[in-house]
């Protein structure tokens, strides 16, 4: 009886494991296995690759992760026309014909009343700087506070709606009430659009808004963001509420790339190794070209040096042009003096040729290379080096040497900002 049960659980048991293998067989993670292995004899990534990592997902439950949200603050009228603002994240636009937003409130709101009694609100887009107005408008209530009066912000009646708008932000949606949806914790105003304002300052040259200008605000988990970078925590703006100091990020950041490439360029001295090319050399050239010049004259000319042996004699002799040993290349800029005319117009070259050179090294920039300014004229000794390693005619007079080549890294920009150096001067000439 012993024996015969032992029997049944080996023979259970070796079923068992004919299973597995028979499943296994036919497994798709086996089989992708299988076919990865093979994929990795030829360029397809296999599962030892450090770059391939499958997705993999994590549940979170219900959570409002829908990014990014926008931090807008609705304006609206009381029943005794005093008008409040709040902030709403839970806010989209919800139609296209007819144009319409659809925002929600919670009954607990003072806004929650006044858009059921007026049938009109206000959206008001904000700029990131403008944090501490959206964080104010949702922590406080209109119902103990006017937040108009208390921000210093400027109510202006709308146009077309019974609802007032925020002077000071650049964009102001005026909102018709069309529906009303009970969700649950919240009502859903929905909200035909009437009119659109922006301020002029965030309107690129065909009359559309700028994201760069505009530079919205988002929310996220109780966190502000600009561009997707983190400005604040929510609350941290209002510290000063707290009795805690208030520290304004002090920084700007560019969408627009012409922008970003002008402060990002920095003057590169550390080269790596990896050689560029003819076609990199003649785009920083047209660069170069393309720089305004007195009266057309274009009193430049460009030499380019990419031997090696050159490149080490001008920066072993040239006492702040080392980093030649390491570049892959040189542009010298150099003024025409033929072409610089008059006596008057020749005293422009040099302006024309700088300007020549900083359109080089926006342009090395903007193409992932880094190249820096280091001054030949007006020193005599350094002029005779460069005349004399390159052999150049008379006429020929060296402004500078722009060594080029990819940047290791080390070399940052700088952040020269300084408001102290601006005069801003009104139309009547005093200071503003
Ligand atoms: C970033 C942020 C987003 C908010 N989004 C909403 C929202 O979508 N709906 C809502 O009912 N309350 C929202 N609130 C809370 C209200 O703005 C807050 O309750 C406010 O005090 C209401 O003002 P009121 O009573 O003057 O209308 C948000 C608050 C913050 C700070």
């Amino acid at each position: 009886m012993q024996k015969s049960k032992f029997l049944n659980i080996v023979l259970a048991t070796a079923v068992l494991v004919l299973a597995i293998l028979l499943a296994a067989k036919n497994d798709p993670s086996t089989m992708r296995k299988k076919s990865t292995s093979i994929a990795s004899e030829g360029a397809q990534p296999s599962a030892s690759d450090s770059a391939y990592v499958p997705f993999k997902k994590r549940s979170l439950g219900v959570r409002a992760e829908l990014h990014p949200k926008p931090a807008a603050v609705i304006g609206t009228y009381d029943k005794d026309g005093k008008p409040n603002i709040m902030t709403a994240a839970w806010i989209g636009i919800s139609n296209s014909d007819p144009l319409s937003i659809a925002v929600s409130m919670r009954p607990a709101t003072y806004s929650y009343g006044n858009v059921t009694e007026s049938k009109a609100f206000t959206v008001n887009i904000p700029s990131a700087d403008m944090v501490r107005y959206v964080d104010y408008a949702g922590r406080f209530s209109g119902r103990d506070v006017d937040k108009f009066k208390e921000t210093g912000l400027t109510p202006v009646r709308a146009e077309f709606v019974n609802a007032p708008y925020v002077k000071e932000f650049p964009i102001v949606i005026e909102c018709e009430l069309t529906a009303i949806h009970e969700l649950g914790s919240h009502r859903q105003f929905i909200g035909k659009i009437i009119d659109v304002k922006a301020d002029e300052s965030i309107l690129d040259a065909d009359g559309k808004v700028d994201m760069a200008l505009l530079n919205p605000l988002i929310y996220a988990d109780g966190k502000y963001y600009e561009s997707g970078d983190f400005v604040a925590e929510a609350g941290e703006s209002l510290h000063e509420i707290d009795g805690l100091p208030y520290v304004p990020a002090n920084r700007k950041k560019y969408v627009n790339q012409t922008l970003k490439v002008i402060h990002n360029r920095k003057s590169v001295r550390h080269f790596t190794d990896q050689a560029v090319s003819k076609e990199q050399i003649e785009i920083l050239l047209r660069a170069g070209m393309a720089a305004p010049t007195a009266v057309n004259r274009q009193p430049w000319v460009f030499y380019v040096v990419t031997k090696r042996e050159t490149l080490d004699a001008l920066g072993k002799q040239l006492p702040y042009a080392k980093m030649l040993l390491q570049a892959q290349a040189a542009i010298v800029v150099c003024g025409d003096m033929e072409k610089a005319g008059n006596l008057k117009e020749q005293a422009y070259w040099v302006q024309d040729c700088s300007a020549a050179t900083q359109n080089i090294l926006l342009a090395a920039e903007s193409i992932g290379l880094g190249a820096v300014w280091t001054a030949a004229f007006p020193y005599d000794d350094r002029t005779k080096v460069v005349i004399e390693t390159l052999s150049l005619p008379e006429k020929h007079v060296p402004l500078n040497v722009i060594p080029i080549g990819y940047p290791t890294g080390e070399d940052q920009p700088k952040d020269k900002w300084k408001p102290e150096n601006v005069f801003w001067y009104n139309q009547a000439g005093s200071p503003l």
